[in-house]
């Protein structure tokens, strides 16, 4: 019979953490990211980023959080509808949240001096108004571009402060070039944040056709013992699901 895992002291249990809804993924990192951590989701355009932090804080919703996915890169309609395509469907989902840049600019003139600041104000009140246990920004590279930022170590620092106070568990979207091998813009994300969890896209060649496959891997999770191997994932109906080979 299979020896219960002993679960090193201090390490969250399951019911700490949010599944990542990767079959096979949450197995191999104790269960989850672990409640009011802020995670880096990091990887090239189109390796899902945006579809697997929709489908943990989806996910997160229907187990009763309160769920908010601030989408500074697309509209809610096309974000909605793109996830309704992959089996992702939020109709009748009360406590999942989707709020888009159109909807943030109407309560943040774009001409405030400190518009970082504002958006930390702005996601104060939506926490206080309709809870906020679960807070998706995507992406960090949208919201860098609505910001001028001086000095990033300081100002970074503060801004994932305020993020931390929000008291939420906090999927930071990152895009990286294929080449990156810095998981945020300004090299300092990956110390401010608790967990990385990278999504990378490689090519694979077989017989006359190059194929490009999505792989998964945990860089980072503290008071986690993770596995550290990428593995390559699969869409399925309404969620994704491992390959082990
Ligand atoms: N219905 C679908 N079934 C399977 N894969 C899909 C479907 N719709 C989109 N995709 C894949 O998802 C990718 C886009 O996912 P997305 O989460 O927007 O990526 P990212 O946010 O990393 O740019 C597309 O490039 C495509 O490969
Ligand atoms: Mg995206």
């Amino acid at each position: 019979m299979a020896q219960p895992r002993i679960r090193p002291v201090g390490e969250p249990r399951p019911d700490d953490r949010f599944r990542t809804c990767i079959a096979g993924l949450d197995e191999r990192m104790g269960g989850g990211i672990p409640k009011g951590f802020l995670t880096l989701l990091a990887g090239p355009v189109g390796s899902m980023k945006s579809s697997v932090a929709y489908s943990i804080a989806l996910h997160a919703a229907r187990g009763g959080a309160r769920s908010l996915y601030l989408s500074l890169e697309q509209e809610t309609e096309g974000l909605l509808a793109q996830m309704r395509s992959l089996g992702f469907d939020a109709t009748g989902v009360r406590s999942m949240h989707v709020v888009d840049l159109a909807s943030v600019r109407k309560d943040i003139a774009d001409d405030r001096a400190d518009w970082l600041d504002a958006l930390c104000v702005l996601l104060e009140r939506y926490r206080t108004e309709r809870g906020c246990d679960l807070l998706v920004l995507d992406s960090l590279d949208a919201l860098y571009s609505l910001v001028t930022i001086r000095n990033p170590r300081r100002e970074l620092f503060a801004f994932f402060q305020r993020l931390r106070g929000l008291g939420a568990t906090v999927l930071l979207i990152s895009e990286m070039a294929m080449d990156d091998r810095s998981f945020g813009k300004y090299g300092v994300e990956e110390f401010l944040s608790d967990g990385i969890v990278h999504l990378r896209l490689k090519e694979v060649e077989a017989a006359q056709v190059t194929s490009v496959r999505k792989y998964v891997g945990i860089v980072k999770m503290r008071r986690t013992r993770h596995d550290s191997d990428y593995h390559p994932f699969l869409v399925t109906p309404g969620g994704f699901e491992l390959v082990l080979e």
